[in-house]
């Protein structure tokens, strides 16, 4: 990339945005420690459903199982989004995959990469037969507003623009961005349209007609389904076994090497092929 990235604006993303509740506040702040938390402060003092706040750098960006996310100025996204609509227990568990089905249509309309998810929410990009991870999701339960209803907030960050010498040398074997993969710069602004334009859409859909449409394309866009994988759970426990399938709540169901079925809600996978 030449120059300096454009920063985003929100007078540029705001035109694009044919949403219904998804953005119609829509925060974009320089720098922040983690958009979750930003949200996780607005939730509790009552923003309304489909707040979104954005920032183009993050102090403290968080990653799943106490990971933290990379999270350098003006080259990815950072975004968290507030899902407060009362949602069925069946269909608030699908909350993670429905974010990640999002991100997975997203990168597919503006790009022709080969994307995979990889359970609950990663999503990769495939190259060579080889998947390295292009976004994440991180997914928190708040309490909002005075009433104390729950809501979650979708926190998903994506490698847009960044370049591989701006990974750390351990992360380069298994991290990648848009750019990398597409070989040119893509334009922050309308992959962020893009992508809650998406999630509007599945999120009324979840909140209309339950999870079965969600289960069943993420389905469809999921590589781990069918693979022999090895699951490394919070602590240090490993398991292998075959994914073979998913449970009504979203949790993977591992099929051990001594033929138990397990039902994993919370960890790490690896593809073992
Ligand atoms: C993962 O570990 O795969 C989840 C990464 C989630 C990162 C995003 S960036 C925006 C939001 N704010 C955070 O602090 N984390 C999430």
């Amino acid at each position: 990339m030449t120059g300096l990235p454009t920063p985003l604006a929100l007078d540029a993303i705001r035109p694009h945005l044919a949403t219904r509740v998804i953005g119609t506040t829509l925060l974009l702040h320089d720098e922040v420690d983690s958009t979750n938390r930003v949200l996780a402060d607005l939730a509790h003092q009552g923003a309304p459903d489909g707040t979104v706040v954005v920032a183009e750098s993050q102090t403290a960006g968080r990653g799943r199982l106490g990971r933290t996310w990379l999270s350098p100025r003006g080259l990815n996204l950072y975004v968290s989004i507030l899902l407060a609509r009362t949602l069925p227990p069946e269909t608030v568990t699908w909350t993670p995959m429905l974010a990640a089905l999002a991100v997975f249509r997203a990168i597919r309309t503006l790009t022709i990469l080969d994307v995979r998810l990889k359970w609950p929410n990663d999503v990769l990009a495939i190259r060579g037969g080889v998947g390295r991870k292009l976004a994440g999701i991180l997914v928190d339960a708040v309490g909002t507003g005075p009433t104390s209803g729950r809501a979650v907030v979708v926190g998903i960050g994506i490698n847009v623009n960044m370049p591989l010498d701006a990974f750390p040398k351990e992360l380069r074997a298994t991290a990648t961005s848009l750019l990398i993969e597409t070989g040119s710069p893509v334009d922050r602004g309308r992959l962020l349209a893009t992508l809650l334009g998406e999630l509007d859409r599945l999120y009324d859909h979840a909140g209309t007609h339950g999870p079965d449409d969600i289960e069943a394309a993420y389905r469809v866009a999921c590589d781990t389904i069918g693979k022999p994988v090895r699951i490394e759970l919070i602590g240090s426990e490993k398991i292998e076994g075959t994914a073979e399938g998913l449970a009504s709540d979203g949790a993977l169901r591992l099929l051990t090497k001594n033929g138990k079925v397990l039902e994993i809600r919370a960890g790490d996978v690896v593809h073992l092929r």
